[in-house]
């Protein structure tokens, strides 16, 4: 069975553009309820942590360095599917093969400045979510 929930970021490039609002309104428009949210901004040891799964991929150290340039918004979400509904919101990873309509197509700017995360599994989007959200921090 699919998980109801997902984790996601927004990324540095959109929240310094402005486009957090609209962004959290089109995952909203979607169906996603926000069970937990903070704007924060991680360091470079940090950022290293969260995507210690791809430290062997040729672009870790710079995707590490993006995202600890400026502040960010994580949330989880939920909704039925969650995971892979929320996949298809945002679009393909590089914007340039990103379906229309989608998050990244509309407001990503590159494959690395591409907007929002979006969990790949249940069990990452779970880890990912105790990663920034205590159980206090939550909506029961
Ligand atoms: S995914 O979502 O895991 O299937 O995407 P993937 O292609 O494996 O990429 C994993 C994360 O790395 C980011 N990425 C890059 N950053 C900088 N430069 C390059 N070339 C690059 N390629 C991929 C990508 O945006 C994914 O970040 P997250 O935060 O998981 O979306």
């Amino acid at each position: 069975m699919a998980g109801n929930r997902t984790f996601t970021m927004i990324k540095p490039d959109a929240f310094e553009a402005g486009n957090s609002g609209a962004i959290l309104k089109m995952i909203e428009e979607a169906g996603f309820k926000i069970v937990a949210m903070k704007a924060t901004r991680l360091t470079p040891e940090l950022a290293g942590k969260f995507y210690e799964v791809h430290k062997e991929r040729p672009f870790y150290a710079d995707l590490c360095k993006y995202m600890s340039s400026g502040p960010i918004i994580a949330a989880i979400l939920e909704k039925n599917n969650a995971v892979e509904d929320f996949r298809t919101l945002i679009g393909a990873t590089n914007p340039a093969n990103a379906a229309e309509g989608t998050i990244r197509k509309i407001f990503a700017k590159s494959i690395e400045a591409n907007a929002v995360h979006g969990s790949d599994s249940d069990e990452n989007a779970a880890i990912e979510g105790n990663f920034y959200f205590s159980q206090l921090e939550r909506v029961i």
